[in-house]
Order: C-alpha cells, then sequence, then structure tokens
C-alpha cells in the first residue's frame, strides 16, 4: 500500500478523523471544510439548506433573482449567479448540490464531473437514455476521486434494507419478478385529464384534443431570466404557468413536458422505483416494452405501463422488472390484497410467495402448496444491513473520503433511470425493444434509437 493512502486508511479507520490530502478535498479550505455550490437556491434547493450549512457555502446559482436573494440570505457569504456555466468557473468550488429543472440535470451532471467536481443531483438524474449513459459514464471514469449521489432520499428509511434481506435470505423463495406503481396523476396548469380516454386537454377546449405546451402570455417577469430556465431545451413560449407551485413542489408545474422533464417517471417514480431497484442488483434490461395513453407531442403520458427483461446475476435467475403509473396497477396475488390502497408502492414475486411494500411497510405472502417458509433462513441480527444515516450527509462524507460508499451514485442511479427512460421510447415506439446496453443501441426497431436522445439549443453542450 503506498505509504499517502496507509495514513488516510489509518485516520480514517482509527480516530474516524478526516485528513485533507491535497485535491482530494477542502484542500484549500482552512478548515477541511468542502467548498459547496448550491444551484437552485429555493424549493427543493431549501431542503438542502441545513445540510451544506455544515460546509462552506461558497456559491449560489438560480435563474430567479428572487429566489437567489432567498439563498442569499442564509449563505451571505456565497457569491451569486443567474448561469450555472459562469458559476463553475468559480475556482474554488469543490462540490455542487443541484436542484433545477430536470432538463438541465445531466448537463449539470456533466458539467461537474468534466471539472473534477463532487455531484449531488437532484433526481432524476437524467431525461434521456443518451443523458443517463454520458453522465453514468464521465462518473465511472472518476469514481476513484469523486463523490456523486442522486437524490433519492428515501433510500435511507430502515425498510429498504429490511426488503433487500428478505428477499436476499430467501423468505419469498426465488426471485421471478418486481413491480413498482406510483399513482400521482399530475396534468399541467389549466388543463384536464380523461381518464377513460387517456388525454390531456385545455380546461377551455370543449373538443378536448390534446393540450399542448401552455400558451404565450408575454413577457417573462423581470426577476426570472426565461431563457436560462429554457436552457439546453428547444424554447417555448414564457407562461407562468411553469412557475406556479409552492415550494418544493413547483417542479409538479413542469415536469410532464417532454422537453422538461420525463413525467412521473423523473418524479415519484425514482423515488419507487428505488424501493424495488435496491432489491434486484439489476443493471441493464435486454427488452422494453410500454403502453398508455395515446402519445401527446408535449405531454409524458400520465397512465404507463413498461415491462423490462434483465438477465439473471450471480444470486437469481432471469427477472421482469415493471413499473406502472397514473392508474396503472399489477395485479394483486390474491384480489383480497388490494394494491390500490398503497399509492406508491413495490411487489417482489418469488417461487414461494410475493412481497408487497410501501416506503415503510412491507408485507410477507408466502403463496403456493410447497409455502412453507423451511427455504428462509433469516439472518442473525447481528447480520442485518447497517442503517444508512442521514442521506446528504452521506455523499458529503463520502466526498471528503473517496474511499467511502454512497447509495445512490451515479451508476445505481443511471441504470435505473435508463432503464425507466428507455420505457418511455418503448411507449413512443409502441414495440418491444430488444436493448443492447453494452452499446446503448436498440437492436430491432431503428425508429427507436432516434428517441434515445433529444436536440439542444445552441450554446448548451451534454458533455461540456
Ligand atoms: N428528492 C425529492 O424528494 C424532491 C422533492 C421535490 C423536488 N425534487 C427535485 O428537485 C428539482 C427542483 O424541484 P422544485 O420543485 O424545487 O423546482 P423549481 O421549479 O421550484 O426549481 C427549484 C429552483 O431552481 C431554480 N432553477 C430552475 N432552473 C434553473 C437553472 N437552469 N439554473 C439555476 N436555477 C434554476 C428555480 O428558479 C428555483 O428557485 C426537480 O428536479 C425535482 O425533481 C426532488
Amino acid at each position: 500500500m503506498q505509504r499517502r493512502e496507509f495514513i488516510r486508511n489509518a485516520a480514517v479507520a482509527g480516530a474516524g478523523l478526516l485528513i485533507a490530502p491535497k485535491g482530494i478535498f477542502g484542500a484549500d479550505a482552512p478548515s477541511n471544510k468542502l467548498n459547496i455550490a448550491l444551484i437552485g437556491s429555493w424549493g427543493r434547493g431549501e431542503a438542502h439548506f441545513s445540510s451544506i450549512a455544515t460546509e462552506n457555502v461558497v456559491a449560489l446559482c438560480d435563474i430567479n433573482e428572487e429566489h437567489l436573494a432567498f439563498g442569499a440570505k442564509r449563505f451571505p457569504k456565497a457569491k451569486t449567479y443567474a448561469d450555472w456555466r459562469k458559476m463553475l468557473e468559480q475556482k474554488d468550488i469543490n462540490a455542487v448540490v443541484c436542484c433545477t429543472a430536470d432538463h438541465t440535470h445531466a448537463h449539470i451532471a456533466n458539467w461537474c464531473l468534466n471539472r473534477d467536481l463532487h455531484c449531488y443531483m437532484e433526481k432524476p438524474l437524467a431525461i434521456t437514455v443518451e443523458e443517463a449513459r454520458t453522465v453514468r459514464a464521465n462518473w465511472l471514469k472518476r469514481k476513484a476521486k469523486l463523490a456523486t449521489q442522486v437524490g433519492m432520499q428515501r433510500h435511507a428509511g430502515a425498510n429498504f434494507n429490511r426488503l433487500r434481506e428478505l428477499i436476499l435470505d430467501g423468505a419469498i423463495g426465488e426471485l421471478k419478478s418486481a413491480s413498482a406503481w406510483g399513482n400521482r396523476q399530475v396534468r399541467p396548469e389549466g388543463c384536464e385529464y380523461d381518464q377513460e380516454k387517456g388525454i390531456v386537454y385545455f380546461k377551455d377546449d370543449a373538443s378536448k384534443s390534446h393540450a399542448g405546451y401552455l400558451p404565450e402570455a408575454g413577457a417573462p417577469p423581470k426577476h426570472i431570466n426565461y431563457d436560462l430556465w429554457i436552457g439546453p431545451s428547444p424554447r417555448h413560449a414564457y407562461n407562468p404557468g411553469y412557475f406556479c407551485k409552492g415550494p418544493g413542489a413547483n417542479c409538479l408545474s413542469w415536469n410532464m413536458f417532454w422537453d422538461f422533464g420525463a413525467g412521473q417517471i423523473g418524479d415519484m417514480g425514482s423515488h419507487t422505483m428505488d424501493l424495488l431497484w435496491n432489491c434486484v442488483d439489476a443493471k441493464l434490461p435486454t427488452s422494453a416494452e410500454a403502453k398508455g395513453d395515446p402519445f401527446n407531442p408535449a405531454i409524458t403520458p400520465i397512465n404507463c405501463t413498461s415491462i423490462f427483461e434483465h438477465p439473471a446475476n450471480d444470486w437469481r435467475g432471469p427477472i421482469t422488472v415493471s413499473w406502472y403509473q397514473g392508474g396503472a396497477m399489477p395485479k394483486p396475488p390474491k384480489d383480497f390484497i388490494d394494491l390500490k390502497k398503497i399509492g406508491h408502492g413495490a411487489m417482489f414475486k418469488g417461487s414461494q410467495g410475493f412481497l408487497v411494500a410501501d416506503f415503510e411497510n412491507r408485507l410477507l405472502f408466502p403463496y403456493g402448496k410447497e409455502a412453507d417458509m423451511s427455504y428462509y433462513k433469516p439472518r442473525a441480527k447481528d447480520k442485518l444491513l447497517p442503517p444508512l444515516g442521514h442521506f446528504q450527509q452521506q455523499w458529503l462524507d463520502a466526498c471528503k473520503n473517496p474511499s467511502l460508499k454512497t447509495a445512490c451514485d451515479f451508476e445505481y442511479s443511471g441504470n435505473m433511470i435508463e432503464q425507466l427512460l428507455l420505457g418511455l421510447v418503448a411507449y413512443r415506439v409502441g414495440k418491444k425493444l430488444a436493448y443492447d446496453g453494452a452499446t446503448g443501441k436498440v437492436t430491432n426497431v431503428p425508429e427507436a434509437n432516434a428517441l434515445l436522445s433529444r436536440p439542444y439549443r445552441e450554446g448548451w453542450a451534454l458533455n461540456g
């Protein structure tokens, strides 16, 4: 072992102390704290204030001057910016927390990684397959020195560990399939949803035809830099409807539009698929198929089901993974188990039973003649998976000590969101896709490959 490495390991293992070798963390900060930049300093950004306040917050960025002022009130020493590309030129930054709109996430993540900055990205990590793959690849090149985390903080809940233990210890026999679902039906401001027809329409449109992007509604107010908000996406007219919801919920005013988000996949789908993903040790699927509401070129489907095939790994055979949203639901094991009573949940099917869960609870249902539980070997108490602790703190600790892992790094989360986004491509082409995860190509439906990425406005490089 190199001497420097030995000293670092010894210090961490021995006293729980953190030392700061140059280039690893806070090297220029006298207090050994990270120099953090926060992009998006209101809404979800506020949920990060208390954890980043334990470090040096040296930069804040927001396209909304009032929101920037809100952040600056809490962190008066930070330099302020409207354009995150400018902010990333600030030399003393070593870690970035990003809470912007979804259509900028992959860009910001890549720009951070390419500048050797640790990155905590709010979910979803990306809104296209190509974006997820670029971010993951950039991180894998630097994983020995950079810490990453996607904002799926529910992962710190004890139920995540308990479900994983039940499955690995054989409580449902051999794992065969897993489904996750979410019942949110979010529609844009001024719109209604005809659930039967699967159509989102403007309230004042008697013909109930597909709604589009929100109609032009004058110039944006002076305090919003709308052009920077649009960022890499194609330009759509300003409408206050994109900014009409309260702090931490405003994402529900834009995330259903294709150019700004990935609908419920990027919203509750990220959290709920995580509940499942943590238990199945899957990487990329070999196929994807999906069906849902009739296609709307502006708005992602509310009701949609996607199904993925995953190859075997070292502890289980091949499995299918499914995602149901907006009213679509998996079939319950028995009619008396009403899965609809769980708004966001997951169900695991094994050779000997089912496991049904929400974020806090789990229900084990042995099923079939052989389901006598003799195959279940529960682990001893001292072998239980350790609690994750505080989710944001886990990332801060890993920034300072690269030998520490984070639960939702850009590989784990990148694979998860790539799968879900591939489902949206399958939905759009209406065919079962054969997928080669190594190359990121659909091998049987050529037109699907064009939908794995999206065009960007000039001046906005995905991998800059
Ligand atoms: N982890 C969670 O539980 C959770 C909860 C809510 C939201 N989120 C995620 O957080 C993100 C923000 O959600 P929100 O509801 O706070 O949205 P929001 O629209 O309120 O945006 C948050 C802040 O970012 C600013 N902003 C937007 N685009 C920007 C850009 N390009 N550069 C700089 N600032 C920008 C906005 O002005 C606002 O102040 C979304 O990606 C959402 O999915 C996660």
